[in-house]
């Protein structure tokens, strides 16, 4: 039997994967995984049991202990890990800056690309991360680099974060994602990369749905070369 496609989104932080993400899964019936939640997970787990994050094998061991799902509700999507809903909890700026550290090391980059594999590996799913396209799925059917200035992404996280109650500052947060563009982009392991067979799309000016129309274009033709239903695609 035909299996319906594997799509990756890779790009920095900000530039609105996260959402499209999500919008393109649920056009497509599709299954959406948010890998960048698994890492920051595996970071919250780290903080709370005092492991210090230099260590590979404590990193590894803490990851076999680890059960972290996704719950889609009518409402948006939870994040749950070992049962309890860190959904709010892992999106905080501490987090996000010990996840850029956590998620750089070896031990802990082997487990997610485990988990992550075998999540995707019957396709119909949509995986956005940084190394989707490059190492976890080199083979996948569509693969997109979302892009957009920092300037802009930070305006956005900024954003997001004082929609959700917390206390930011707009110069902060966008030096925050300067960092983090800086430490994903520059470690040894995995480091964000745009596949070659990638398509770039730069979301600067751009809106959502038109990011969105873009992106359900390139899927539904490269669906139809495989001719797979139409389902999504009109
Ligand atoms: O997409 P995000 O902001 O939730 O990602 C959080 C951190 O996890 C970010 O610093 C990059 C890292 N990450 C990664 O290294 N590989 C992925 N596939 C996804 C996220």
């Amino acid at each position: 039997m035909k299996r319906e496609l594997i799509v990756a989104i890779d790009g920095p932080s900000g530039a609105g994967k996260s959402t499209l993400s999500k919008l393109l899964a649920s056009r497509l019936g599709y299954v959406n995984i948010d890998t960048g939640a698994m890492y920051r997970a595996v970071a919250l787990a780290a903080h709370l049991r005092n492991i210090d994050i230099t260590d590979d094998q404590a990193l590894g061991r803490l990851c076999q202990t680890l059960n972290i799902e996704f719950e889609r509700l009518a409402d948006g999507e939870r994040v749950l890990l070992n049962g309890e809903d860190v959904s709010q909890a892992i999106r905080t700026p501490e987090v996000s800056l010990l996840t850029s550290a956590v998620s750089a090391r070896p031990a802990v980059r082997q487990s997610m690309l485990e988990l992550q594999r075998q999540l995707g590996a019957q396709g119909g799913v949509v995986l956005e991360g940084r190394d989707i396209g490059t190492v976890v799925f080199p083979r996948a059917e569509v693969k997109f680099f979302l892009l957009a200035s920092a300037a802009e992404r930070g305006r956005r996280r900024f954003e997001e974060l004082r929609a959700k109650g917390l206390s930011v500052e707009l110069e902060r947060t966008i030096a925050e994602v300067e960092a983090r563009d800086e430490a994903d982009s520059a470690r040894e392991h995995a480091p964000l990369l745009q596949a070659e067979d990638a398509v770039a799309i730069d979301s600067t000016a751009l809106s959502i749905e038109q990011v969105l129309e873009t992106m359900l274009e390139v899927v539904c033709r490269r669906r139809s070369l495989a001719n797979l239903p139409r389902g999504g695609c009109s």
